[in-house]
């Protein structure tokens, strides 16, 4: 089986890339599930549902979020019926949308599970591994994806350790720079960030300008998306379904 997992669209030119790039990965690839951050598609933060339609219908089967999940209050309008987003399982609020969703790929169940790591990170409820702890026994048999949405790769790295024969891939997003150590960990296909689908020439998607009065100590009160063509960053897993095991993990970056 073959995933596509794409890193944090961000903003309208992540979404403009998406939608270029998209449909010819998706046929030359054989993909069967293609799954996307999507914490940033709106404006860099948060997603309203018009976006979430929009990301869908450029052959999107899964939107997972992040500690921008909550961002714009729209979400709370109609996360409820949207039922392939996926918000952080362990992040406040706790009882709103779904933690991970179920996919069915032609008889074989899929998981996809969101959850956010607990250093450097707020409105985190309780950590990654005792979710996914909590988690595991309603997830027996099946393939279980993982976005693990943090900032720090040793978390991200530990994770994967601790789950390597019960997840088929632990696939870091949030720094929005793809880091080169895809590899297998057991059987579990990992990579401690898969990097950001956003503008090229930007400072992690923001407007480079603002960003640097930012760290010159000027103040800044909002920071703008940089409209630069974007640069597209995924990964692409093979799984075999026969037992779970994730078969390899390929890295794409795609620059304009
Ligand atoms: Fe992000
Ligand atoms: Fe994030």
């Amino acid at each position: 089986m073959k995933i596509l997992f794409i890193g944090d669209i961000v903003g309208k030119s992540g979404r403009a890339t998406v939608k270029e790039l998209l449909p010819s990965l998706r046929s030359e690839h054989a993909i069967d599930l293609v799954i996307a951050n999507g914490e940033n598609v709106t404006h860099g933060k948060g997603i309203n549902e018009a976006h979430y339609k929009e990301i869908l219908s450029y052959g999107i089967d899964v939107v997972t979020l992040g500690n921008h999940a909550f961002s714009k209050s729209e979400i709370f309008t109609y996360i409820e019926k949207a039922d392939r987003l996926v918000r952080p399982y362990n992040i406040t609020p706790m009882d709103v949308g779904k933690g991970f969703i179920e996919v069915d790929l032609k008889g074989t169940k899929v998981i996809v599970l969101n959850l956010c790591g607990s250093i450097f990170m707020n409105n985190v409820e309780e950590t990654p591994f005792d979710s996914m702890a909590k988690l595991l026994p309603f997830f027996k048999d099946k393939i279980v994806i993982v976005d693990l949405h943090a900032e720090a790769t040793s978390e991200k790295i530990a994770f994967a350790h601790q789950f390597k024969y019960t997840c088929s891939a632990v696939l870091g997003t949030h720094t929005h720079v793809q880091t080169a150590d895809e590899r297998l960990i057991g059987s579990c296909a990992y990579i401690s960030d898969v990097g950001m689908t956003g503008p090229y020439n930007s400072v992690i998607g923001r407007d480079i300008t603002e960003v640097l009065d930012k760290f010159k100590g000027f103040e800044v009160k909002t920071f703008t998306v940089s409209e630069d063509k974007a640069q597209f960053c995924a990964v692409l897993i093979d799984i075999d379904e026969s037992n779970r095991r994730a078969r390899s993990i390929t890295r794409l970056q795609i620059r304009p």
